[in-house]
């Protein structure tokens, strides 16, 4: 099965993610590492030498590669990539999606060291981060909301969130089989 974690930026995908694969004997899979292995360069370079959309685009044919790969894997996706037109959708086709969920102040504390390599948020003040991350957020909910699964992350460390996920994988193996 293929366990997509989505939700914003630093609501802890990867570290999660890792946690998770490792518990359930899946293989780890990061879609911006992939997409920086491919380009050669980090993230950050894609967006300054050839703009968000090119991204957005490489994006998409990742999420499209994905869909047909066989075996078990858990995808931390970038926070921006279950929110462009069909993503989650086909997500949601090609296996279970996971939404990390967690508010604007704790996601802006989280955030606020890791402001240089995320080109979205790099630049911005303490108050313009967390403005930004509230108005964001919301501009995304709809998108997120389109998991199969929601935990919601703000008080929960990741040992549960991930026993949490590792339930929810659990129940939807148990679908699948039916
Ligand atoms: C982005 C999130 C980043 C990365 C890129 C854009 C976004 O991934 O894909 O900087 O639009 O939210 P993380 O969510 O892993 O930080």
């Amino acid at each position: 099965m293929k366990v997509f974690l989505i939700g914003y930026m630093g609501s802890g995908k990867s570290s999660i993610g890792k946690r998770l694969a490792a518990r359930m004997g899946y293989a780890f899979l990061d879609t911006d590492k992939e997409i920086e292995k491919e380009y050669g360069g980090s993230v950050r370079e894609m967006f300054e030498r050839e703009g968000e959309a090119y991204f957005r685009n490489k994006e998409r044919e990742l999420l499209e590669r994905l869909g047909s790969l066989d075996g078990d894997f858990v995808i931390a996706t970038g926070g921006g990539m279950p929110c462009q037109p069909g993503n989650v959708e086909t997500m949601n086709a090609a296996g279970l999606t996971i939404y990390l969920k967690m508010g604007p102040e704790k996601l802006a504390s989280r955030l606020a060291g890791g402001r240089d390599k995320r080109p979205i948020i790099r630049g911005l003040s303490d108050d313009e981060l967390l403005d930004f991350i509230a108005r964001s957020l919301e501009q995304r909910e709809p998108f997120y909301g389109k998991a199969a699964m929601v935990l919601e992350c703000d008080a929960a460390g990741d040992e549960y969130v991930c026993a949490q996920a590792e339930q929810c994988v659990g129940w939807a193996a148990k679908q699948n089989a039916r």
